[in-house]
């Protein structure tokens, strides 16, 4: 729990979100799948309608729609730094989170040869894991791999130090885990990784939407997100440490300028989207206090992860308590997104969501591309978690109307 934080007006966050009014046989629905994409939020979602109807525009064009667009991309990128904790130049753009990680994987494989290693997790989603296992596959990089303990579903650092060893020149984890919801301990593992000069890439799409994100604090070089998980349109952001990314030897087309951050931006850029984007930040930013934008998106964070946290531990609570489930997460004390895995005695996942949308509770089962988490829980062919998470704009009633089916679906 986040002490200090300012209470959330979740009427008013509800307020923002035209997709909250949807009804489904005369009651509103409940979405419960925020890890698979959040809803949007009125502010980004106008933008990008704004940005289509009063005329769009290429690049470098002399004319003031081209002028405009040069301004959003700048202030999609400012806002995105002051999110992250980054820099403005140090923040690039593409279609998704995976597709930018597959472009910097490319182009540091070129750097690595056969003495080198790379580390990956059991807990990462696979697109923080494929990327750099092709990568390591065609450099003929060996690929050591930060288990999991199953007892407590955090990443078992015990063995960190061989692991990450002189040899490593990449260790990608995620920030918080999009299947079970615990945060990792990412400092502690770049502070190692540091001592033996290997790069880190986060992977924080699940954990932007839940906590605040400090680039810096988490000794991050490359730390990637989605703006769809947080409130904004479709659209992928990586922000990588100035000196990694000047020397990042990228796969450039001849039209591609050769500095950064534009370098790894091939071909137009998805304007529309990235029009959203500025207001997906001012949004959060708009739930916190202080002076700078920096400072007030941490706060609204705060506020939200104070919001999701009550929520989540009174569900969590509620789940424990019911024989039938089994609650995957990890234990008290341990940092967590409100993201809720859990399992039902003799049911399929699939069964319980599809029992949760006749009452109009969205909500999704499978693994999540968490897979290899779910294979070594042993649960992946059985259809691995039903999956609750929850958002700023969800309320107890919501969560209390999912308990509720819950309860019908058991008895
Ligand atoms: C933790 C995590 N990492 C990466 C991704 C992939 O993100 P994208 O859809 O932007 O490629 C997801 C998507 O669900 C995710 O939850």
């Amino acid at each position: 729990m986040v002490v200090g934080a300012k209470k959330l007006d979740t009427r008013a966050v509800r307020e923002r979100f035209p997709a909250l009014r949807r009804k489904q046989d005369g009651r509103q629905v409940v979405y419960l799948d925020g890890p698979g994409g959040s809803q949007v939020e009125i502010g980004a979602l106008e933008s990008v309608s704004r940005y289509m109807r009063e005329g769009g525009a290429n690049l470098h064009g002399a004319f003031v729609t081209s002028r405009e667009t040069e301004e959003i991309l700048h202030q999609a990128r400012h806002s995105m730094a002051a999110f992250l904790g980054a820099e403005t130049d140090e923040v690039a753009f593409g279609a998704n989170m995976t597709t930018l990680t597959l472009a910097i994987s490319r182009a540091l494989g070129r750097t690595w040869d056969s003495e080198d290693e790379i580390v990956v997790t059991e807990m990462d989603h696979r697109a923080n894991v494929d990327p750099w296992l092709l990568a390591a596959r065609d450099a003929g990089v060996k690929v050591r791999w930060l288990p999991v303990d199953a007892d407590t579903l955090t990443l078992d650092l015990h063995d960190l130090d061989n692991i990450i060893n002189e040899r490593t020149k990449l260790v990608a984890v995620n920030l918080a885990s999009n299947a079970v919801g615990t945060v990792t301990d990412v400092a502690r593992i770049s502070a190692r990784a540091r001592e033996v000069g290997a790069l880190v890439a986060v992977d924080a799409v699940h954990a932007a939407p839940h906590i605040s994100v400090d680039r810096d604090a988490i000794g991050a070089d490359i730390i990637s997100c989605s703006a769809y998980k947080f409130f904004g349109p479709h659209v992928g952001i990586t922000a990588i440490r100035r000196e990694v990314f000047e020397a990042l030897d990228v796969y450039s087309l001849e039209p591609a300028p050769k500095h950064i951050p534009d370098k790894l931006e091939t071909g137009t850029q998805n304007h529309e989207a990235l029009a959203g984007v500025a207001e997906a930040v001012e949004f959060v930013a708009s739930l916190g206090n202080g002076e700078t934008l920096r400072e007030r998106v941490v706060s609204g964070m705060d506020a939200i992860e104070a919001h999701e946290a009550g929520l989540a531990e009174r569900v969590r609570d509620q789940l424990v308590s019911m024989p039938e489930v089994t609650l995957h997460a990890a234990p008290e004390g341990v940092r967590k997104t409100p993201t809720i895995a859990f399992r039902v005695a003799g049911r399929t996942p699939l069964a319980v969501c599809e029992h949760m949308a006749e009452r109009g509770i969205f909500m999704a089962g499978g693994d999540f591309y968490a897979s290899t988490l779910s294979e070594k829980l042993g649960i992946r062919e059985s259809g691995g978690w039903v999956r609750a998470g929850l958002a700023p704009y969800t309320t107890e009633e919501e969560t209390e109307a999912f308990l509720e089916a819950l309860r019908g679906f058991i008895a």
